[in-house]
């Protein structure tokens, strides 16, 4: 039997997040939950217990790189590698006004956790990738980050307006490729997901309301994270996948 792989996912509290905890720890991954939260990301670990799946918590909030470092330590010590990294947490703060109504304050906190807080988390983590046998690292990216998308009339996309949260999501996309490029001669590899929309809270679903049409569920939500993180054959380094499939930069 081969070393057994610790997925560290930030922002697994909840919604898309936890989801993809619960079904990679039903697949025998070791689950560590990365919360900012203390008490949720207890309550996430001890729920994925309670199912029989081994599971831990470290507080990770990623805009703090006290505590990246802190977490990465921490995983040195309880496993001494880390497989699979998986960096889901993510914030949009805009609220769909036009580019020149914006503040840049705004866009500065997307940017804070989806981009720099990605480059913050992968930079701590890739000493303990690197001790893993093999490593894969899971860029939890957007549609609305497609510039392709953004740029084409014929676009679901085109008519809409969310500079701060798109644009850190195209940088997170740009991050993808850099490392994926870094890393080429590595046994990491380094892919961006879009989950699509996905009723959570961040998709605008209120926890008790039913689901919306069109809007997917948690486990459609997460599957293709699912996939990238544990299938076997997905082997692509430096891909941006969603359900569908390839889906433009
Ligand atoms: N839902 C959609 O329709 C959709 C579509 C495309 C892409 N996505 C992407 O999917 C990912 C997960 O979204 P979701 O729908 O599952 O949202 P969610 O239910 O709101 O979960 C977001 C998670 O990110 C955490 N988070 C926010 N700021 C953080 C920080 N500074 N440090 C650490 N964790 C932080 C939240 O923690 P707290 O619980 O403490 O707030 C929460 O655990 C995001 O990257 C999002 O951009 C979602």
């Amino acid at each position: 039997m081969g070393q057994p792989i610790v997925t560290l996912i930030t922002g697994a509290d909840k919604g898309i997040g936890f989801q993809t905890a619960r079904e990679l720890g039903q697949l025998e991954q070791v689950i560590v939950i990365g919360a900012r939260n203390q008490r949720k990301g207890l309550s996430a670990a001890d729920a994925l217990q309670n199912m029989g799946i081994e599971a831990s918590f470290v507080q990770l909030d990623v805009t703090s790189q006290a505590q990246i470092t802190q977490a990465a330590v921490t995983i040195n010590d309880r496993y001494g590698y880390l497989s699979v990294l998986i960096n889901n947490a993510g914030v949009a703060m805009d609220n769909h006004q036009a580019a020149s109504d914006m503040p840049t304050a705004i866009m500065r906190k997307d940017f804070d956790v989806n981009f720099f807080g990605v480059v913050d988390v992968i930079q701590a983590m890739l000493p303990l990738l690197k001790k893993a046998d093999s490593a894969r690292i899971i860029n939890v990216s957007s549609n609305m980050g497609s510039l392709s998308l953004a740029a084409a009339p014929e676009s679901q996309f085109y008519g809409v307006n969310s500079l701060g949260y798109q644009a850190s999501k195209a940088a997170v996309n740009f991050a993808t490729i850099s490392f994926s490029k870094e890393l080429i001669d590595t046994s990491i590899t380094v892919n961006s997901v879009n989950p699509g929309w996905t009723a959570t809270e961040f998709g605008g679903r209120a926890s008790d309301a039913p689901t919306p049409a069109g809007m997917q569920t948690v486990t459609e939500g997460a599957a293709q994270i699912v996939k990238v993180a544990s299938d076997p054959t997905f082997t692509a380094n430096g891909s941006f996948t969603e359900n569908a499939g390839t889906i433009q930069w």
